[in-house]
């Protein structure tokens, strides 16, 4: 059985997000979506409000699972049984970044690999960060964002 973790922020969550759970989740027994309480970013939502949406907008998903970790990523596969870390890449400039984290962590623990997704095209441009400046200006995130998300955001910056 081949369990997988796809790690973020999701802070929120996005398309670009789901179209790599969607397609990591049709060739993994299971996936668990970990949502990092990162100490290095300032979340507009909290890790359960994140987590809470992830669950709505991956409820049709049945071998995907949700949940929150915080400390090192190897230490939660380990805790969760997973060998495998998904990671989509969206452009070249996500590539060193990636490639050193998927190294140090399989330094760190040789039993766990991380694969990479190559991003759709339509959301290779995409970031949560562009989500939460084109809400806060009141624009339209419709093309980016579930409708859960769209809600949870206008009563944040309401
Ligand atoms: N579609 C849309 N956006 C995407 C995306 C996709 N497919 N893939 C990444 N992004 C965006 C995210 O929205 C996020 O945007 P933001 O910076 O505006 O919030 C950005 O890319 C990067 O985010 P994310 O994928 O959430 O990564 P991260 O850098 O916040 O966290 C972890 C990456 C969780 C894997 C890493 O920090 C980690 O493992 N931390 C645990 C500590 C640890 O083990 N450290 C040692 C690592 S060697």
């Amino acid at each position: 059985m081949t369990r997988a973790i796809y790690p973020g922020s999701f802070d929120p969550v996005t398309f670009g997000h789901l179209d790599i759970i969607k397609r990591s989740a049709s060739i993994m027994d299971e996936l668990i979506v970990g949502v990092l309480n990162n100490s290095k970013k300032q979340p507009l939502f909290s890790v359960d409000e994140r987590v809470r949406m992830l669950c709505e907008v991956t409820k049709a998903y049945a071998n995907v699972k949700v949940t929150s970790f915080s400390g090192l990523l190897i230490d939660f596969a380990d805790e969760v049984g997973a060998g495998v870390i998904v990671r989509g890449l969206r452009a070249i400039t996500d590539f060193e970044y990636e490639l050193q984290m998927s190294q140090t962590n399989h330094i760190m623990n040789p039993g766990i690999d991380t694969i990479f997704f190559t991003t759709s095209l339509e959301y290779a441009y995409l970031s949560s960060s562009t989500v939460k400046e084109v809400a806060m200006y009141g624009g339209d995130i419709s093309r980016f964002v579930p409708e859960t998300v769209i809600k949870a955001i206008r009563e944040k910056f309401n």
